[in-house]
């Protein structure tokens, strides 16, 4: 018999609500009812948000409780720059291990157009990604790249101790599994199409979050973002075809959230 996650507590899902992300996790959702989330946490105080406050073990303890086996958690994380890097992340890395998720990948967000420059040091151009599992992730839909070059080449056949290299004229693959570092433009066109997000002031790309979620759930799963800022997560889980729930701590993001979420949802003709 399949077993089934433990359902949510009536109507939460499809929503933004406006939360202390802790308190929700723990109060009104369900152990191991979530497939996927994809967060982003404020980094370092870098940006301010309105003062919130940030309580980061308790965002990961709520995080495992609320995650299926087999689910993932992808934390987008930067760190900020006080003299040298704080290595922020680092310790959150560590801590996400401590409390019994994998580190299943250390992934790469790299920002195609940057305008984070240092007069001392090369210009910073990616955040990490990393991808976290509670056991093995159990949905894995890796996305393709096409290959460089295709066509028939004379490829190395059967290597033996003799020394001969012999070779086999073979059709080379037309692609291949995408590297773990994901380029994306920002800004207005890049990150979104939509001018109302940048009321929030980190904003990450809409393909990121969308490449996640075709990557480790597939329709109908539960998606997840305790920190949805603008609601880009929940938006590019909408129109994917996934389950979806937001929260974050201020009144006017989590408005944001929904205006953005109302548009797209005409584009579904579901509002
Ligand atoms: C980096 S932003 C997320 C941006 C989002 N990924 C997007 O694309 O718009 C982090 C968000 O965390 C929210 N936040 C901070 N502490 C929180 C908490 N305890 N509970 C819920 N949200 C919180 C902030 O208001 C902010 O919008």
């Amino acid at each position: 018999m399949r077993s089934m996650a433990p359902s949510n507590r009536e109507g939460i899902e499809g929503k933004i609500h406006v939360a202390d992300c802790v308190k929700f996790m723990l109060g009104r959702m369900a152990a191991g009812s979530v497939d996927l989330t994809v967060t982003s946490p404020p980094y370092d105080n870098l940006r301010d948000y309105q003062g919130y406050s940030f309580d980061f073990e308790g965002i990961a303890d709520g995080l495992f409780r609320v995650t299926k086996r087999g689910g993932v958690v992808v934390w987008v994380v930067g760190d900020k720059i006080n003299g040298g890097r704080t290595l922020t992340s680092f310790r959150q890395g560590l801590f996400f291990q401590e409390i019994g998720f994998q580190m299943h990948d250390v992934m790469i967000y790299q920002k195609k157009n940057t305008p984070f420059m240092r007069s001392n040091a090369y210009t910073n151009c990616y955040e990490f990604m990393f991808v976290l599992s509670k056991g093995s992730p159990g949905t894995f839909n890796p996305i393709k790249t096409e290959t460089a070059r295709s066509g028939f080449e004379m490829l190395t056949h059967n290597k033996l101790a003799d020394g001969v290299n012999k070779k086999i004229r073979k059709e080379l693959k037309k692609e291949k599994t995408k590297t773990n570092i994901w380029q994306y433009a920002v800004g207005l066109g890049g990150t979104t199409s939509d001018k109302i997000a940048f009321k929030h002031p980190a904003v990450f790309p809409e393909r990121l979050a969308q490449d996640h979620i075709l990557s480790w759930t597939n329709p109908g799963a539960l998606v997840f973002d305790p920190m949805c800022g603008s609601g880009t997560t929940c938006k590019m889980a909408m129109l994917n075809g996934r389950r979806w729930l937001g929260i974050d701590i201020s009144k006017e993001y989590a408005e944001v959230a929904r205006q953005r979420i109302k548009e797209a949802g005409k584009q579904l003709q579901i509002w």
